[in-house]
């Protein structure tokens, strides 16, 4: 089965970036939200974000037809307008208990042959897919933010995922531009393992008073070459994002140290400063841009 028509569940930092992606990619695709206001706004960042790629291909004297990628998408509240894609891609709230919900009620709404796929940072996929009620059908799809940017796309299997099915997630991933890496079903994959415990380290760094936020972003950027410091990628992620991986794996792994809640981020998150998205965090942003 070829993936031709593609839900998004979640028009958010990640979803309107997958819907958009999966367009470029030659897909029909319909985003679903729970929220009229979080489905205008992420249906408005991907109109910001085809025009900025249609203004650099004119640039490098190459074509880019973002109308006919803006006519492939189409956004809905309602759910059930799902049911004959070939593939889902969840990307609402790092919440499990909301998941698992979520994956319960598609198991029930979508064609039989559809392949569900989260892209959660930090949770289990093989228990979404228990919730689903079809566990062979079902991988963790991980995309990095920004999607339209960033080139990687993590395809997570698990014990009972078909091989097949991994093989079209693979190619979906490839379609949308991405280098597909297989990983297995461990807390935060590949690169949220090494980069969730880096950003919470320096949260406890600053609050040792060790060094200043601004110098900590400097040090790594300068001293790495990262493109961004830790607490302007928290603010990029989202405080409140980063807090639910934390504190999903506290509670699960409580005597991992690297897993420990910095009070910092705790906060912050609690102050509504979740970062680029609220225009507030460790640093203050208008739009994309940090201020
Ligand atoms: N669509 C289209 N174009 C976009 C865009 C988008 N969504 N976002 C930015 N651009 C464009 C900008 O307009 C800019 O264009 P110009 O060159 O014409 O000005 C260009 O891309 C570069 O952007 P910026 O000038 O804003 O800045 P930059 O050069 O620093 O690049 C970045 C931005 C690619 C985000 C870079 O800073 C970067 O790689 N940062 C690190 C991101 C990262 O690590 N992401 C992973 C986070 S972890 C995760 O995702 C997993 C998880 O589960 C939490
Ligand atoms: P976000 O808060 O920007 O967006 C989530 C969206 O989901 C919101 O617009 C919300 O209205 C919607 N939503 C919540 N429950 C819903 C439901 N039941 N049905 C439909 N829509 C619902 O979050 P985000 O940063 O886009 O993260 C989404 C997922 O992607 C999370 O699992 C997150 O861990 C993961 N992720 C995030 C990043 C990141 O850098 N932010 C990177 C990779 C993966």
């Amino acid at each position: 089965m070829a993936i031709r028509k593609v839900g998004v569940i979640g028009c958010g930092l990640m979803g309107h970036g997958i819907a958009q992606v999966a367009a470029q990619g030659g897909c029909e695709v319909i985003v679903a939200e729970e929220n009229q206001a979080f489905l205008d706004k992420g249906l408005e960042r991907i109109d910001k974000s085809l025009a900025k790629l249609s203004e650099k291909a004119k640039e490098k004297g190459q074509t880019f037809d973002a109308a006919a990628v803006r006519g492939r998408i189409r956004g809905t509240l309602a759910k059930g307008e799902l049911s004959d894609c070939d593939l889902i891609v969840e990307a609402i709230v790092e919440n499990l208990d909301v998941k698992l919900v979520l994956f319960a009620e598609l198991g029930k709404s979508a064609k039989r042959e559809a392949i569900f796929a989260s892209n959660t940072s930090s949770f289990p996929i093989a228990e979404m897919a228990a919730a689903s009620g079809r566990p062979d059908r079902f991988v963790g799809l991980h995309f990095f933010n920004p999607v339209q940017l960033m080139k990687l796309v993590e395809v997570v299997r698990t014990d009972k995922t078909n091989e097949d099915v991994v093989a079209q997630a693979r190619a979906f991933g490839e379609a949308c531009g991405k280098t597909p890496i297989t990983c297995k079903d461990t807390p935060g994959f590949v690169v949220n393992r090494l980069l969730v415990p880096y950003m919470a380290e320096a949260m406890k760094l600053a609050e040792r008073g060790d060094a200043s936020i601004p110098d900590i972003d400097v040090a790594m950027k300068l001293g790495c070459g990262y493109p961004m410091g830790p607490f302007e990628l928290t603010d990029y992620v989202g405080l409140d994002t980063t807090l639910f991986i934390l504190q999903g794996w506290a509670r699960r792994y409580p005597d991992e140290a690297a897993f420990r809640i910095p009070k910092l981020l705790a906060e912050k998150v609690k102050e509504g400063k979740l970062g680029r998205k609220t225009g507030q965090g460790f640093y203050t942003w208008q739009g994309d841009k940090r201020v």
